[in-house]
């Protein structure tokens, strides 16, 4: 069956996932929206979809899905109003800047039904998923010990730093997905540490560019994720995990996999630069997951719940770095 998408958002994002919606055999790029009309018209064009309003798209009866990759302030609303138009829903992270409101969507979005998915996109990484499959096989045993190491190449501009919730909901979201990815598990308690060292204006805008959290559960296991907004060598993105029988790790993508050794040394390529370069075969998997769990009728990969899990270890990672003392994941 070939299911007709309306894709919300024609940003940086909303052009990458309009790529791997049109590419899949499963999907077509159905219709574009954007509140900037012209984007939404010239990422249309280019892949002979609609530009069309997000209320038409949500009325519109021939579409089947959607695609929201608008502003983060925006996701809560509108995977509400599309689940209750009947509409499957594959909404970028993070599912928004208020836990309390994630969780009134999550309330809100039970009786409709329809399918919900969040883009944890780094799940559908072949690296991970391949450790995540060794996991599931008992390959080393149980996850005792999670290490997660997620620094980006720089800082954004600070205008973006203003409006991002800060480092725990924008960035280190992402790695407290892949600790419960990894762990099976959802923590009981969170202790971060940040600075600003990086960029002292990420500091004065109240923002932290520098961070490490220290995630504990139940029963003793621990996760250890640190952040920064600068490796002046590329996307360093490794997750290492020890377990019972034996270790797992990821090791970062590189530019090509020369490995040249001279007198000098031996050096080899440098990681990928960014998400675009590093994750756009996990933004195809992604998708492909997307559809064929709506092909099969089984759960989504990465859930609303998971969403909201993820934005309440931000939340408690964030008190904690504030006040200075381990926080409690039932406190927020
Ligand atoms: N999973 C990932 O790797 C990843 C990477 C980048 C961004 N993101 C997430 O994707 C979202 C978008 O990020 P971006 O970098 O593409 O931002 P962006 O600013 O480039 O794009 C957002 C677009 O949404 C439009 N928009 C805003 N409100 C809208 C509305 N109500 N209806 C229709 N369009 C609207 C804006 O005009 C803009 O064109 C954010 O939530 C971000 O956290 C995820």
């Amino acid at each position: 069956m070939m299911r007709k998408i309306g894709l919300l958002g024609a940003g940086r994002i909303g052009q990458v996932h309009a790529k791997t919606i049109s590419a899949h055999a499963g999907s077509t790029l159905f219709a574009v929206s954007d509140v900037v009309a012209e984007n939404a018209k010239t990422l249309a064009a280019q892949y002979g979809a609609s530009a069309m309003s997000s209320d038409d798209i949500l009325a519109h009866p021939e579409i089947d899905a959607v695609l929201i990759a608008t502003s983060t302030d925006t996701h809560s609303d509108l995977i509400e109003a599309a689940s209750a138009a009947g509409k499957a829903v594959l909404c970028e992270k993070p599912v928004d800047l208020s836990l309390e409101r994630a969780r009134a969507c999550l309330a809100n979005t039970q009786e409709s039904g329809q399918p919900i998915m969040i883009g944890f996109n780094r799940r559908f990484d072949p690296n991970f998923r391949a450790m995540k499959t060794a996991l599931e096989n008992g390959d080393i045993g149980r996850a005792e010990l999670v290490n997660i190491t997620s620094f980006d190449p720089a800082p954004p501009p600070v205008s973006y730093i203003k409006v991002s919730g800060g480092l725990f909901r924008d960035m280190m979201i992402h790695d407290f997905d892949m600790a419960t990815f990894m762990m099976g598990a959802a923590p009981v308690e969170i202790s971060a540490v940040g600075s600003s060292i990086v960029d002292p204006e990420i500091g004065a805008a109240g923002d932290v560019d520098t961070a490490v959290a220290t995630l504990r559960y139940d029963d003793g296991r621990i996760a250890v994720i640190k952040n920064s907004r600068r490796a002046v060598y590329g996307y360093d993105q490794r997750v290492e995990v020890l377990g019972s029988g034996g270790l797992l790790q990821a090791q970062n993508m590189l530019e090509n996999t020369v490995v040249k050794s001279t007198a000098d040394g031996v050096s080899s390529a440098k990681p990928t630069y960014f998400f675009l370069e590093r994750y756009m075969q996990a933004y195809a998997a992604e998708w492909s997951a997307f559809i064929a769990a709506l092909e099969n009728g089984t759960g989504m990969p990465a859930t609303l719940e998971d969403g909201v899990l993820a934005l309440a270890m931000a939340e408690a990672a964030t008190r904690s770095q504030k006040a200075g003392r381990p926080v409690r994941l039932d406190e927020v």
